[in-house]
């Protein structure tokens, strides 16, 4: 195994560990590092791998220095060495859904974890440069009730976790069409719950309008990001069965199909079902 860091957008990191046997053809598990004035880290990796993810960050600032914790949703790949991060970062909190939060990270954290409700601005940068992540809940997208999502606004970067992996170890970052990969993928992990939901977050994503996906196993996207989350929801529909186009995403408890619009989002959010601030 090897463990590299690559540098994908203005310090964001993009930290790789290519494990040969993890699937035909090898497969990748890939962290994320905002070098911002309150340092964050968007999936921890196994236990297994924290030296090597340790050692990764400490090429661009001491382990110490990072204030969040964050990953998508509770499986070892995400956040495994959650707790050794804690202990290693002593200013640094757990940030995630409300739900994930209680339902499993109020008991699981070694320290209390920062609870974000969807839509809600996490602002983590400085004077220079600007990072603010925001919170999106993704209930059972690509699995798990707590998944959720941080989409950075000023970088344009969807941290998007499981969404749209790949087998193999390609570049860190791609303009190549993902979507046959993708599909390859899922159709080898069956990793997706194929809810009816799944479609509408997919769409709610593309709403956002992102610049770049930040991918958890596979390369990054830079390209048409919307084309790409749209086309995927067409192939949960069309090919795995999922619900149709006038599915809502899934709803948090308490909160209705008619939910507000994310701040600042509502004019990016296009006019179709599913589209940022319907979808819910
Ligand atoms: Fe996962
Ligand atoms: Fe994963």
């Amino acid at each position: 195994m090897q463990t590299a860091i690559d540098q994908i957008d203005d310090r964001i990191y993009r930290i790789s560990t290519f494990v040969p046997d993890a699937a035909p053809g090898g497969f990748t598990f890939n962290q994320f590092l905002i070098d911002a004035e309150e340092p964050l880290l968007y999936h921890t990796g196994m236990r297994g791998l924290f030296p090597a993810v340790r050692a990764a960050i400490e090429q661009v600032l001491p382990v110490a220095r990072l204030r969040w914790i964050a990953f998508a949703h509770l499986e070892a790949d995400e956040c495994g060495a959650m707790n050794e991060f804690l202990e290693a970062a002593p200013h640094a909190q757990v940030a995630h859904g409300e739900l994930g939060c209680v339902v499993s990270l109020n008991d699981q954290c070694a320290r209390p974890p920062r609870p974000l409700s969807d839509g809600e601005v996490l602002d983590i940068g400085g004077a220079s440069l600007a990072r603010r992540m925001t919170e999106i809940t993704t209930p059972h997208v690509p699995h798990n009730w707590e998944s959720h999502m941080f989409f950075e606004q000023d970088s344009g970067t969807l941290f998007c976790g499981d969404l749209l992996s790949q087998v193999g170890n390609g570049p860190a970052v791609t303009g190549d069409d993902l979507l046959d990969e993708a599909i390859a993928a899922e159709e080898l992990f069956h990793q997706t719950s194929l809810g009816p939901a799944v479609p509408a977050t997919y769409r709610r994503l593309a709403g956002l309008g992102p610049r770049r996906l930040a991918i958890m196993h596979g390369s990054s996207y830079d390209g048409d990001c919307p084309a790409l989350l749209r086309a995927m929801a067409d192939v949960y529909e069309q090919r795995f069965g999922c619900g149709g186009q006038n599915t809502a995403a899934q709803p948090l408890p308490g909160q209705d199909a008619a939910a507000q619009p994310l701040p600042g989002h509502a004019g990016a959010a296009g006019s179709g079902p599913g589209s940022a601030g319907e979808s819910r």
